[in-house]
């Protein structure tokens, strides 16, 4: 029973990351660039709008059913609130993971609703834009260490 969940919601937050960290990469290679080659097209709003609800919805699905995976293995609050368990190998990724977690979601607030609506893009816009991308790709490895036990 316990196994079946595990592999449904590991699942899900395959599927989720998949979803996130392949839509912001195909916003940062094929979306931007295309903007920037054919300007005044209005397309890359149009796609950024429509493609919102799916990244943010990836984004929450991720954040649900990371710490439940944790609790179905048996890593739940009486295991976190133990320095011992923080300074593992696993749990100095997880930390790693939930920090960058959470510093990806404050750009992306950043990002979409404070620079984003702006007329006149600025660099800021730009630099925001790569570091989630780079940053979702770091937080895909360090899930690739949780996997492996580290
Ligand atoms: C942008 C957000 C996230 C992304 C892109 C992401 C990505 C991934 C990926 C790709 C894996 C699987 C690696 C594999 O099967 O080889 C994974 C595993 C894992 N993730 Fe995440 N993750 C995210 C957020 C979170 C959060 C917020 C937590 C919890 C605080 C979390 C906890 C875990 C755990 C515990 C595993 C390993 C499960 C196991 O023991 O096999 N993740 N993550």
């Amino acid at each position: 029973m316990r196994e079946t969940v595990f592999l449904m919601l590991m699942a899900l937050h395959l599927l989720a990351a998949t979803t996130w960290v392949g839509g912001v990469l195909f916003f940062m290679f094929a979306v931007v660039p295309a903007a920037r080659a054919a300007p005044s097209a209005g397309i890359p709003d149009a796609l950024g709008r429509a493609f919102r609800p799916v990244a943010y919805g990836a984004l929450g699905t991720l954040i649900v059913t990371g710490p439940l995976l944790l609790l179905v293995q048996g890593i739940g609050p009486r295991t976190i609130i133990r320095a011992r368990f923080w300074v593992s190998a696993f749990g100095v990724t997880l930390a790693v993971k939930a920090g960058l977690v959470a510093l990806v979601l404050m750009l992306t607030v950043w990002h979409d609703a404070i620079l984003g609506p702006r007329a006149q893009r600025s660099r800021a816009t730009r630099i925001v834009g790569r570091a989630i991308g780079l940053l979702s790709v770091a937080i895909l490895l360090a899930g690739l260490l949780l996997a492996q036990g580290l």
